[in-house]
């Protein structure tokens, strides 16, 4: 189990973006989380490739891509070229449809990325796991997607505690992301239940103390 921490820039201030990623990296953030939401798969819009254009290069953490879209198949090889990291997608995005699911992992993989497969929270974790062995992440929403400042919806944990024990028991490299209400609180349950990686927007950034804040998620 990995100790890894990817603050959602969701929460930042958008006028002063390369400062906001560079403080988070001084405080050791190893990942950054960029929300991609195109206004469809859920109501509001959030980063473009150009932002993560602008920014990929700037700094050393993983370009942690979280896309919220319908159209996953094409706008994550826009994010893969705009410098992404890692691409995640949405599970529900493709209907389950495992055809489509599968190609888009080989796609990524294929262009040089790492793929990230994303579940609701009222979508079973059964239906992601068949997937885990070709996925580099698996990314556990805690609140309903679209939105920062939500409350963390408990159901999550028992989620990661299902993911650690299959990917331990199959011996896959799969990490467990968590994103939603995540907070000292809450983060620590998170970690408890097995999960590698905590996204934090609304805890972390525009807070004085997100020093400290950062370390109550280690
Ligand atoms: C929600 C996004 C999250 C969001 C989390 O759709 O995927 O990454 O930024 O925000 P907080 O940490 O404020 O719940
Ligand atoms: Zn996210």
């Amino acid at each position: 189990m990995k100790n890894l921490i990817s603050p959602s820039l969701l929460a930042a201030d958008k006028t002063r973006l390369g400062e906001e990623i560079k403080l988070v990296e001084s405080l050791g953030a190893e990942y950054i989380h960029w929300d991609v939401m195109d206004g469809k798969f859920v109501p509001n819009k959030s980063y473009t490739s150009e932002q993560v254009r602008e920014f990929a290069k700037t700094h050393k953490m993983v370009n942690d891509v979280h896309i919220m879209v319908v159209d996953p198949e094409i706008e994550g090889p826009e994010f893969i070229d705009a410098g992404a990291d890692l691409v995640t997608f949405h599970i529900e995005a493709v209907d389950f449809d495992k055809a489509k699911v599968t190609a888009i992992i080989d796609d990524f993989h294929r262009r040089g990325c790492k793929a990230g497969l994303s579940l609701k929270p009222n979508t079973k974790v059964e239906s992601v796991l068949p997937y885990l062995d070709k996925l580099e992440l698996i990314l556990v929403m805690s609140v309903e997607p679209g939105l920062g400042g939500q409350k963390f919806i408990p159901s999550a944990l028992e989620k990661i505690k299902v993911l650690r024990e299959y990917i331990d028991s199959h011996h896959l490299n799969c990490l467990i992301e968590v994103d939603g209400g995540v907070n000292g609180e809450t983060g620590k349950l998170c970690r408890e239940a097995g999960a590698d990686i905590l996204v934090a927007g609304s805890y972390l950034f525009g807070h004085e103390d997100i020093a400290e804040r950062i370390k109550t998620l280690r």
